[in-house]
């Protein structure tokens, strides 16, 4: 394994990630982590990540000084980097120009850890601060126009630091300099791969919960999917899968589910019709704060039922991904048992609230897997594309995509335009183009003609938007014959609807959904 100590880096997650692309297991821990911590995680090494500080700031953050006693090969990235020269007895000053952006690296010592990295090739650079004098002991590696010192060894005490970020992908040779690290510095063997995840968390599974009983809300998404299939595989019938059913998914979605699990996989769900009772719920709801709040506290209500109707369980399996551990490190854990409890089911579904004598253990066998390592033990497993590939679908579904009072009427309009959508974006090949493509109803009406009739019904906004993380995005430029497609489509066989908007705001300003 390889640590990734954290001081800040909007990069620390992506560095975890390139390592695990060369099939060697690697974790984010804070910079904080003591030198004791370190010696039982007992790594073959350690990168020390950039950050926003310089080191002359007050309160900088530093790690354990013993960290460079530890005869464990350390390569430090940037500020990581910047920390190891100023705690050796070398000097870190202010550069005479900031730099950010491609610079091109030109190299002194092309063995070790630049083996294979070419000169003159892009690095990606991004700081204020410069090594200007190295500590004894250590000799140049490389360096640019404007960074004298730009990668850095000290080959005896194997300590390593590149002033350029080799984790972006922007940093063209980066990807070799982290294999040169990892597997000739380190000499750690290529050993996380999906199949050893697969058998691996097979067995924690079963070591963990013993003949106990698991309960899991299946929802449809590659998480839950994929949890399911794990569990099942590693305790068969002791797992129960429940898929409450809120009346909100897309056209057909819940058919193809059940169909699936219990067709395919042959894994037991227990389906729940809660539709009525949602749409009960929320009669005569328009604001959409309370909408969400209605839909996740109706879901707990059902789900508790559920839990006492087919229980007793000890263990809820959630499908916690690596990203919410690292971002809740140290909370969420029983001060008693040291075990993880459940705070939240994931996405919106807050079970914090459940009684006492429904506080179940958790068990997460994704916790260690960031999202796209989830996709590769999904499809290894022989999940359809159609789950490992979907495009993010939020947990309240159509109810914050139909504006205002959500009714049968509406649902079903904004099911079969939405379809629609679906479809002609699919048959173009266009799907994975997109971040989320979908269909909005809003409550109003307004006036149109079809045939000889004057018409007054409702308009659908299509939402179609690229985006890399969710966080921002922009609104996609669908080709005008798509949307035309669509719109004669929406407006012709859908009844209900008389006008189709498309949605050209970005996120900022706007946000992805419109509710
Ligand atoms: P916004 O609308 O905030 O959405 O730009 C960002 C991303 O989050 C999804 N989203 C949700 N996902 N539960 C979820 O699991 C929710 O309540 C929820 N609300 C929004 C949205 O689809 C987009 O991908």
């Amino acid at each position: 394994m390889i640590v990734i100590l954290d001081f800040g880096s909007q990069y620390s997650e992506l560095i975890a990630r390139r390592i695990r692309e060369t099939q060697v297991y690697s974790e984010v821990l804070s910079y904080r982590t003591t030198i004791e911590q370190l010696r039982k995680l007992n790594p073959k090494g350690i990168i020390l990540s950039g950050g926003p500080s310089s080191v002359y700031d007050q309160g900088a953050p530093k790690c354990d000084p013993e960290i460079w006693h530890l005869g464990i090969p350390i390569l430090g990235v940037c500020y990581g980097m910047q920390l190891m020269v100023q705690q050796l007895g070398g000097e870190v000053a202010r550069a005479d120009r900031a730099e950010y952006g491609k610079a091109s690296l030109y190299i002194d010592d092309p063995t070790d850890l630049l083996t294979n990295v070419e000169d003159g090739t892009t690095m990606w650079m991004s700081h204020g601060d410069s090594v200007t004098s190295m500590p004894s002991g250590f000799e140049l590696l490389a360096h640019t126009e404007n960074t004298p010192c730009a990668a850095i060894a000290d080959h005896n005490r194997k300590l390593y630091g590149v002033q350029f970020h080799p984790e972006v992908v922007h940093s063209i040779g980066g990807l070799a300099l982290i294999r040169n690290f990892v597997y000739h510095i380190c000499e750690c063997e290529p050993t996380w791969t999906t199949a050893a995840f697969v058998e691996e968390s097979i067995r924690e599974i079963r070591a963990k919960v013993g003949n106990k009983r698991v309960l899991l809300a299946l929802s449809g998404g590659v998480d839950s999917s994929t949890l399911a299939f794990l569990l099942h595989k590693a305790i068969g019938e002791q797992l129960t899968c429940v898929f409450i059913d809120q009346g909100f998914m897309r056209k057909y979605e819940p058919e193809r589910l059940l169909k699936l699990f219990q067709e395919q996989f042959h894994i037991p769900v227990e389906y729940v019709n809660a539709r009525d009772r949602f749409l009960k719920a929320l009669s005569g709801v328009t604001d959409p704060e309370e909408k969400r709040r209605i839909i996740g506290h109706e879901f707990i209500k059902v789900f508790e039922e559920e839990s006492r109707r087919l229980g007793p369980f000890d263990y809820l399996a959630q499908g916690t991904l690596y990203p919410d551990v690292i971002e809740s490190a140290d909370t969420n854990v029983d001060p008693q048992t040291g075990e993880r409890v459940a705070v939240k089911i994931k996405s919106h579904h807050n079970v914090g609230g459940l009684p006492k004598d429904l506080r179940f253990k958790l068990v997460e066998p994704l916790r260690k897997l960031f999202k796209d390592e989830v996709r590769k033990v999904g499809r290894s497993i022989g999940l359809p594309e159609e789950i490992v590939q979907r495009h993010p679908f939020p947990g309240p579904g159509l109810a914050i995509r139909i504006l205002g009072e959500i009714t049968a009427e509406r649902l079903k309009i904004l099911r079969d335009a939405d379809l629609i959508v679906r479809q002609e974006i699919n048959q173009r090949g266009l799907y994975h183009d997109y971040w989320q493509a979908f269909a909005v109803l809003l409550p109003i009406k307004s006036v149109g003609v079809m045939g000889d009739q004057r018409t007054y019904a409702y308009p659908i906004v299509l939402r179609i938007v690229t985006s890399e993380d969710g966080m921002t995005a922009d609104w996609a430029r669908v080709p005008y014959e798509v949307l035309e497609v669509i719109s004669n489509r929406i407006v012709n066989e859908v009844k209900g609807v008389n006008r189709v908007v498309y949605d050209i705001t970005s996120k900022p300003p706007g946000t992805i959904e419109w509710e």
